[in-house]
């Protein structure tokens, strides 16, 4: 389901998609993201499954040699997939991460990454990217530690890296587009399973360290690895929803009934075990 073509979102800023399904909840977007301004910025750089239609999309938006800056929202596979061919085809940008993402994907991926092509960016550091400085800034809610969103003042988008996504029917690039319970349902389920550790939060502290911070920025457009693009009251509904999640009980997951079940269902269609094939 990876064939959906990359959209505009604002000014000089797009969305690469990647779409996936994820039975029984529907779609997940694998998203990345583009400004093109006076210095280009790749925002996460997609999959290494899609690889070859990632790079097709970046190379629909602009020409990898005059990329700048290479922002990795943090060290997961999803986001930082094709950092590596990314580097070689875009030799004049500067890779925005943190030391311990560094360590993570070098020691792990194998990755080269000399330090002349790297900037350290963390929470609350600004970049000058020639007409506008971004600002590195924490998401509420994230599944790993080296993880910072980006807002972008000139235009007012967010790149929120896994918060703000939620499971979509379909290729439905706008949150607007999904009927509101549903959105609420899959948004609420999304951030459970990310953060498991929602339970465990003081509402209040929570709240006032990271919720209010970014709900106080003149935000427009959110975009995210996994959902629609947000806007307007949807917005506002999101960071309601976040400021929720302490008070909502722990994300229930599939159990092996369910895969059972699931098993059950498939194999009355055809034979799913080799052994059986
Ligand atoms: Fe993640
Ligand atoms: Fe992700």
């Amino acid at each position: 389901m990876g064939t959906c073509e990359p959209f505009r979102i604002c000014r000089n800023t797009w969305v690469i998609p990647q779409l996936e399904e994820a039975p029984p909840v529907g779609c997940f977007f694998l998203n990345s993201a583009v400004i093109t301004g006076a210095e280009p910025v790749v925002i996460d750089t997609g999959t290494p499954v899609n690889r070859t239609r990632w790079l097709e999309h970046l190379g629909s938006i602009v020409d990898p040699t005059d990329v700048r800056w290479i922002f990795i929202s943090h060290d997961d596979v999803d986001h930082a997939g094709n950092l590596a061919p990314l580097m070689e085809l875009c030799p004049k940008a500067i890779v925005l991460t943190s030391w311990f993402a560094v360590g993570r994907m070098v020691s792990t991926d194998g990755i080269d990454l000399p330090m002349n092509r790297i900037r350290f960016v963390n929470d609350g550091d600004e970049v000058d990217i020639g007409d506008r400085k971004l600002r590195a800034l924490l998401p509420p809610i994230f599944d790993n530690p080296t993880t910072r969103g980006v807002f972008d003042p000139s235009t007012g988008f967010y790149w929120a890296a896994d918060c703000f996504g939620a499971p979509v029917p379909g290729f439905v690039p706008e949150a607007d587009d999904v009927p509101a319970a549903d959105w609420r349902e899959g948004f609420l389920m999304l951030h459970r399973m990310l953060s498991p550790w929602h339970t465990m939060l003081d509402h209040r502290r929570y709240g006032a360290a990271v919720v209010d911070r970014l709900q106080a920025l003149p935000i427009t457009t959110v975009a995210s690895a996994h959902g629609p693009v947000v806007r307007g009251s949807r917005i506002t509904d999101g960071f309601r929803m976040l400021r929720e999640l302490p008070h909502t009980g722990a994300y229930q997951p599939f159990t092996q009934h369910d895969l059972q079940s699931w098993i059950d269902t498939a194999s009355t269609v055809g034979p799913i075990d080799a052994a059986t094939a």
